[in-house]
């Protein structure tokens, strides 16, 4: 599985975090950045990470910013982006179960580093259950075109 990364200045050590959990793992990664705390603007490097996962290049993509907020708002905006801002292991595990989100969110100023990390590993560990989820993310994908029909 490939993973696309990316943080804003709040969120950089947590993901220099979720690098080192991901090498010991073994997943394949790319670090769309920020490279340290300077302060940036956090659509920017969401829309990096995000639009890589739009175009197929990765399976997966994880954002953290200060709440994991404002980087969840800015790639949902993309189409056939479905990230999902989690806080804790059971909203990761449905998100995947039920939602089928390809992209997570994290809060580096909100939760601490072993609970984001178990998050991390539920995220990529759950499969999308299909079924009757199928249906409700077709309405999903609908509502990006502005209609239900
Ligand atoms: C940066 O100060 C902060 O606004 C950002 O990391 C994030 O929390 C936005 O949603």
């Amino acid at each position: 599985m490939r993973i696309s990364l990316a943080s804003d200045h709040a969120g950089f050590t947590l993901k220099e975090k979720i690098k080192e959990h991901l090498q010991e793992n073994k997943y394949f990664y790319h670090d769309f950045g920020t490279f340290d705390e300077e302060p940036v603007d956090y659509p920017d490097l969401a829309y990096l990470a995000a639009s890589a996962v739009q175009k197929g290049e990765y399976e997966r993509g994880i954002l953290v910013c200060g709440t994991g907020i404002g980087v969840c708002i800015a790639a949902n905006k993309l189409q056939g982006i479905r990230a999902a801002h989690c806080g804790e292991s059971y909203s990761a595990r449905c998100s995947r179960e039920h939602n089928d989100a390809n992209i997570l969110t994290l809060g580096a100023r909100v939760i601490g580093v072993g609970i984001a990390l178990e998050i991390v590993r539920v995220f990529l560990e759950t499969p999308f259950a299909g079924g009757r989820h199928l249906l409700r993310l077709e309405k999903i994908s609908r509502l990006e075109k502005s209609t239900l029909s």
